[in-house]
């Protein structure tokens, strides 16, 4: 299918300030991309969509900024990582976007999206190349009949305004919050129906013709449960992904093809001694390409985000480990090592440090934690592949065709390996993991270590156990004064006679950074510090910096704790009220605890 070369020229930095100049001069303010870990309340693990940030405004909040925004937000997106390699999906992405917090609604919206699109100043595309679909109503809510007429206003035909259910014209962040009925704009890659004839149109015809560029969604209820009632504003959050729309408008075949791939790749190519024709010219190998430059990309943004994410076993640090490892697996296909692999996150660095200064002043920590998880998986990886055949030689044996639940478990627990990991070599053999075993197997030692930490007194608040619940947020602010602002709480366990403190570091700490991670603590008990607890909206509690696991919720609000000027952690308490309440501080014991995470063994004496 021969795509309509459009603007070959366009590549993501004249398409960002294109669109950002555009909305600055109709008033909206530009507004800086957020972290990839939401602020919200953990339902999800990473931001997802321009508007993920925005969610507490589009509720009802003022925003500092006003009511028009415009930004450039970095996203991520995993739920489908096994379609990576083909022409659209990608774990990373930016999104540009615009939002009226119950300023303007559908009628400028659409207005501006058309003008942007179809504008000689700006991306001058063809109004015959464009396709729009629109919301068909549902019981609750009825059929958008005034954004097609919007539509029809700016010359869009009857024919190309296509109305469509909940499935394709809802949108929604999350199962409960905003959400509305959206329009979405399609670019028409070829002018030509396929074989479906007049069938040939966005959302039902699946032909590759028409790639969806921009989407505007008239966030205008709020979803609890089985209800969905009007909020108290009406406002638009339109998004449009970069990468994509410089695919469609570019006219190369796929989003790897774009000027935002194109150093990345060009690397690899570089690396693995084959040319681009020669990579693609072998599909396993062009996927492995495709693999290893999108999954270095993600691994690099998360790395170096401001919140940084470090490999681990759980939450966005689980994905992490997952890309890495799948990433160095892949990089046999192409025939470059690991080592080279990860030595990509410099290009992009380089590519987007400008935009994304956090990668540029992490650039280093990203370099040496990408080593480092991949020594740990490679030095693991070949003991538990070997485990991982004898298993499957027995159930071979056996006649069996379902790998034990406890034995991925375990392959997860004590070599790393990633669930999904495993399940894609045990089926490379024509096998499947029992994946209701996997996740009893998790379950269970869940409610083993749980049992363990209640038998620690994890849940007392004895005075003692309060001082020392204390002095674990002044180690949290001293180890990050001391070691890096990347570090982080992995756990505590606390109990009347000592504490431990789990966080994140790849290697042990030195005896002095160990002694002034100790003065530091007994420095801020000595000035006798106030601790506070305050309630307030969480995202007031970030705008202060606040640290820390997001447990302590009330309503829209969170309890945080200050302690002078040094601490801000969300927490729930107890607390002592002032500092000098702590006594001696003493460092006993410094040692690992799992794969990138060390452990402070701690005591207070009076
Ligand atoms: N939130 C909508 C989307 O992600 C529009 O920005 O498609």
């Amino acid at each position: 299918m021969l795509a309509r070369a459009f603007r070959p020229e366009l590549d993501a930095k004249r398409l960002r300030s294109m669109y950002l100049d555009f909305f600055k001069a109709r008033a909206h303010a530009v507004i800086p991309s957020a972290s990839l870990i939401p602020d919200g309340d953990g339902s999800v693990l990473f931001t997802t969509a321009g508007m993920h940030p925005l969610v507490p405004y589009l509720m009802g909040r003022e925003h500092p900024a006003g009511s028009r925004l415009t930004g450039v937000q970095k996203c991520v997106r995993t739920n489908d990582i096994e379609e990576v390699g083909d022409l659209t999906h990608l774990t990373f992405f930016e999104m540009l976007g615009n939002w009226s917090l119950g300023d303007y609604y559908k009628a400028d919206s659409i207005r501006w999206s058309f003008e942007f699109l179809t504008g000689s100043e700006t991306l001058g595309i063809s109004p015959d190349s464009l396709w729009v679909t629109v919301f068909d109503g549902n019981t609750d809510v009825p059929r958008d009949e005034e954004s097609a007429s919007i539509w029809r206003s700016l010359g869009l035909p009857p024919e190309r305004i296509i109305f469509l259910g909940e499935e394709d014209n809802w949108w929604a962040a999350g199962p409960e919050g905003p959400c509305g009925p959206d329009t979405e704009i399609f670019y028409d890659m070829t002018g030509q129906a396929c074989e479906a004839g007049p069938e040939c149109s966005p959302g039902r015809c699946g032909c590759g013709r028409f790639f969806e560029i921009w989407n505007n969604v008239f966030m205008s209820y709020d979803r609890r449960g089985a209800s969905l009632t009007p909020l108290p504003r009406r406002n638009v959050d339109t998004g449009m992904g970069l990468e994509r729309t410089l695919a469609a408008l570019t006219g190369v075949q796929s989003v790897y093809e774009t000027a935002s791939f194109k150093p990345i790749m060009a690397e690899l190519q570089r690396l693995s001694g084959r040319s681009a024709d020669e990579i693609a010219a072998d599909a396993n190998r062009l996927k492995a390409a495709r693999v290893l430059a999108d999954h270095i990309r993600t691994a690099t943004f998360m790395l170096g985000d401001e919140r940084g994410i470090r490999p681990s076993n759980q939450g966005q640090g689980y994905v992490l480990r997952r890309l890495i490892r799948r990433g160095v697996r892949y990089c046999e296909q192409l025939g470059l090592s690991p080592e080279q692999w990860v030595g990509v996150s410099d290009i992009v660095v380089r590519e987007y440090g400008e935009v994304y200064p956090s990668l540029a002043a992490q650039a280093d920590v990203i370099r040496s934690e990408l080593l480092s998880e991949k020594d740990r998986f490679e030095a693991t990886l070949a003991r538990g592949v070997k485990l991982l055949e004898r298993e499957l030689e027995r159930l071979r044996q056996e006649g069996g065709e379902l790998l034990p639940g406890q034995t991925a478990f375990r392959l997860y627990d004590t070599y790393g390996f990633p669930f999904e990991f495993t399940q894609e070599l045990v089926a490379e053999q024509g096998l499947t993991v029992d994946e209701n075993g996997f996740a009893k197997a998790a379950i269970e030692h869940q409610e083993r270590s749980r049992s363990e930490a209640a038998k620690s007194g994890l849940a007392d608040d004895s005075v003692e156990s309060t001082r020392y619940h204390t002095a674990t947020h002044l180690l949290h602010a001293a180890l990050r004064r001391v070691l890096g602002e990347h570090v982080e709480q992995k756990g505590s366990n606390i109990n009347r006679e000592r504490m431990r403190f789990d966080f994140s570091l790849d290697r042990p700490m030195t005896p002095l950074e160990l002694q002034e991670a100790q003065s530091q603590v007994q420095a801020w008990i000595d000035a006798d510090l106030p601790v506070r607890q305050r309630v307030l909206p969480h995202a007031e509690a970030r705008s202060l910096g606040a640290i820390g696991l997001f447990n302590d919720r009330y309503g829209d609000e969170v309890s945080i704790y200050e302690i002078g000027d040094v601490s801000v952690e969300f927490c729930g308490g107890p607390h002592v009220e002032r500092t000098s309440e702590l006594g001696r501080f003493q460092i006993k014991k410094e040692q690992s605890s799992s794969a990138g995470v060390r452990r402070i063994r701690a005591h207070l004496t009076p």
